[in-house]
C-alpha cells in the first residue's frame, strides 16, 4: 500500500453512481416497499431492531438455505451478512436443523439444566482454555453479566473499554461508540459519551475509553484512574475490532494489555461475541494466543438460535459459585439453544470447517486486494478466517480516531448498493464486515469479487 499512489475518488462520480444504484435497488424491491408500508404502522420504524432500519425501506428476507438468502421479492443473494456474523454455519445446516427438530419433540424449555448444556460447556472449556461457564441469551447479556462478575470479583466500579467498540445495548457499555471525529476528545482523556438517548451521564462516566492498539495510552489512563481512587474492575475489549470494518491488533499489543491488566489486578474480558467460534475453534483467544480472564460469546454459538455464554477462570467465577453474584435468566441454557450449539460444535465447526473458512477468506482478501491495486483505489482488504472487508481509506486504520479521519463512508455506502444489486447480501452500515459460512464455496466468493470489480471499474472509468 505504501508504494501505491491511489486515485482520489471523484465525488461527483460517486454521487451519480449512488443515485443510479439506489434507484435500481428500489425498482428491484417493490415487495419490501409494500411490506414496509404495512410494518411501519406497528413495528417502530418497520423493523425489529434499530440496526435493521434502512431508508427508504429495509430489505425484508423470506428464507435462507446454505450460503444463500431470498428476499420477499424473490431476489436470490449469496449471504455475506450472515445475521451480523451469527450464521458461520450457513443457513438451515442439516446437522443443526436435525438437532433442533429432535429437541422440539422432547420439550423446548424447562428452566432446568439439560445434558446438552453440560456437553457444550465442556467443549467451550476445551476450545477457550477457561474452566467455568454460564449461559445467557445474547451478546448484550453476556457482556453485562461478565462486567458484573468482574466488579464483584474486584470490588471496583470503573470499566475500561476501547473507544469506538460496541459491546451490546446495555448502559454499562453504550458509551463512546460512533461519535463524530471532533467529539472524541484528547487521546489521553477520551470522552465518555452516551451512545444514544436514555443513558444517564452518571452511568456513562463510570466507563472510560482508551484508544485501540495503544498499550502505553491504556497504561497511562489506568495509572491515572488508580491515582484518582477509581481503579478499574475490568478492561472489556475485542482482541480484533470488528466494528470499524476489521482492525487487527498490532504485534505485541494484546500481550501488553494482558501484562498491564494483570499488574493492576484488573479482569481482562475478551468480548468474543463476533470473533468467538468464527475466527478459530477457540476464537481470538486461540488465534492471537493471549488468554483473558473471561470471554463473552453469543451470535455464532447458537447457530441461529439466541444463545450466549460467559467463560472465565475459577477465581473469577468464585463470586458466582459462592452465590454473591446472581448470574440468572429464565431462558439461560435453553434446551433448543444448547442442542443447536452442541450440534454446531460437534458436527459443523470442525477443524476441516476452519481450514475451509481460512482458504475461502484468503481467496476473498487476496482477490479484493488485487482489485484495489489494479484500479488504484484508496483502501485495502483485510480479514481473518471467516471475516473480512475492504476498507476504503487512504491510510491504514488502527483505531477509532483514524477510522473517523480516513474512512471514505460514501464509498462504503456505494459498495453496499453495488452488492445488493448484484446478488450479494451484505451487512448494512459503514462499520461492518463480511462473514463467510462453512457452506460457502469459491464460486459464492467470486460473486462478491465480481461485484467489487464492477464497482472499481465504474469508479475509475
Ligand atoms: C462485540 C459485540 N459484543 C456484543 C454484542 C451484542 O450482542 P447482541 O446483539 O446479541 O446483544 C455485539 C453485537 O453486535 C458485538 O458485536
Amino acid at each position: 500500500m505504501a508504494t501505491r499512489t491511489p486515485v482520489v475518488p471523484d465525488r461527483t462520480r460517486i454521487a451519480e453512481l449512488t443515485a443510479r444504484e439506489a434507484a435500481r435497488l428500489d425498482s428491484r424491491t417493490p415487495a419490501s416497499a409494500a411490506l414496509y408500508e404495512r410494518a411501519r404502522h406497528t413495528l417502530a420504524g418497520g423493523v425489529a431492531s434499530s440496526y435493521q432500519v434502512r431508508a427508504p425501506w429495509p430489505i425484508y428476507l423470506e428464507r435462507g438455505h446454505g450460503s444463500r438468502v431470498w428476499d420477499v421479492d424473490g431476489n436470490e443473494m449469496v449471504d455475506f451478512h450472515n445475521g451480523f456474523g451469527s450464521m458461520v454455519q450457513g443457513h438451515a445446516h442439516p446437522a443443526i436443523s436435525a438437532a433442533v427438530r429432535d429437541r422440539l419433540d422432547l420439550g423446548t424449555h424447562f428452566a432446568a439444566p439439560t445434558q446438552d448444556a453440560v456437553v457444550v460447556a465442556e467443549e467451550l472449556k476445551r476450545r477457550f482454555g477457561l474452566p467455568r461457564w454460564r449461559y445467557v441469551n445474547s451478546g448484550s447479556e453476556a457482556t453485562m453479566d461478565a462486567i458484573r462478575i468482574a466488579r464483584a470479583r474486584t470490588g471496583r466500579d470503573t470499566i475500561v473499554k476501547i473507544f469506538g467498540s460496541y459491546h451490546g445495548h446495555h448502559d454499562y457499555v453504550m458509551v463512546s461508540i460512533g461519535v463524530p471525529y471532533d467529539s472524541i476528545g484528547d487521546r489521553d482523556d477520551l470522552a465518555s459519551l452516551p451512545y444514544g438517548a436514555g443513558i444517564p451521564q452518571s452511568v456513562a462516566d463510570m466507563t472510560v475509553a482508551v484508544p485501540f492498539n495503544d498499550a502505553p495510552a491504556m497504561q497511562r489512563r489506568i495509572e491515572r484512574l488508580v491515582a484518582e481512587g477509581r481503579p478499574p474492575a475490568c478492561v472489556i475489549m475485542e482482541a480484533a475490532m470488528m466494528n470499524l470494518g476489521i482492525v487487527l491488533p498490532e504485534p505485541g499489543y494484546l500481550q501488553a494489555v494482558r501484562e498491564i491488566t494483570r499488574r493492576h489486578g484488573i479482569v481482562l474480558i475478551f468480548d468474543e461475541v463476533k470473533t468467538g467460534l468464527c475466527i478459530a475453534a477457540g476464537g481470538a483467544t486461540e488465534r492471537f494466543g493471549v488468554r483473558p480472564d473471561m470471554v463473552t460469546l453469543a451470535k455464532a454459538l447458537g447457530g441461529g438460535l439466541p444463545t450466549g455464554a460467559i467463560g472465565g477462570t475459577e477465581e473469577v467465577f468464585e463470586v458466582v459459585e459462592d452465590g454473591s453474584v446472581y448470574q440468572v435468566g429464565t431462558y439461560n441454557g435453553n434446551p433448543l439453544g444448547v442442542a443447536a450449539a452442541r450440534a454446531s460444535l460437534e458436527q459443523v465447526l470442525t477443524p476441516e470447517a476452519y481450514a475451509h473458512l481460512d482458504k475461502l477468506n484468503d481467496h476473498m482478501v487476496g482477490s479484493c486486494q488485487a482489485i484495489v491495486e489494479r484500479y488504484d483505489l484508496p483502501g485495502y482488504a483485510v480479514g481473518v478466517a471467516s471475516k473480512g472487508c475492504v476498507t476504503f481509506a487512504p491510510k491504514r486504520i488502527v483505531d477509532y480516531e483514524s477510522f473517523k479521519r480516513y474512512q471514505d463512508g460514501e464509498l462504503a455506502d456505494l459498495a453496499w448498493l453495488y452488492n445488493l444489486n448484484r446478488g450479494v447480501f451484505m451487512t448494512p452500515g459503514r462499520e461492518e464486515e463480511w462473514t463467510l459460512s462453512v457452506q460457502h464455496t469459491v464460486e459464492d466468493c467470486d460473486v462478491f469479487v465480481a461485484a467489487f470489480e464492477e464497482l472499481a471499474r465504474d469508479l475509475t472509468r
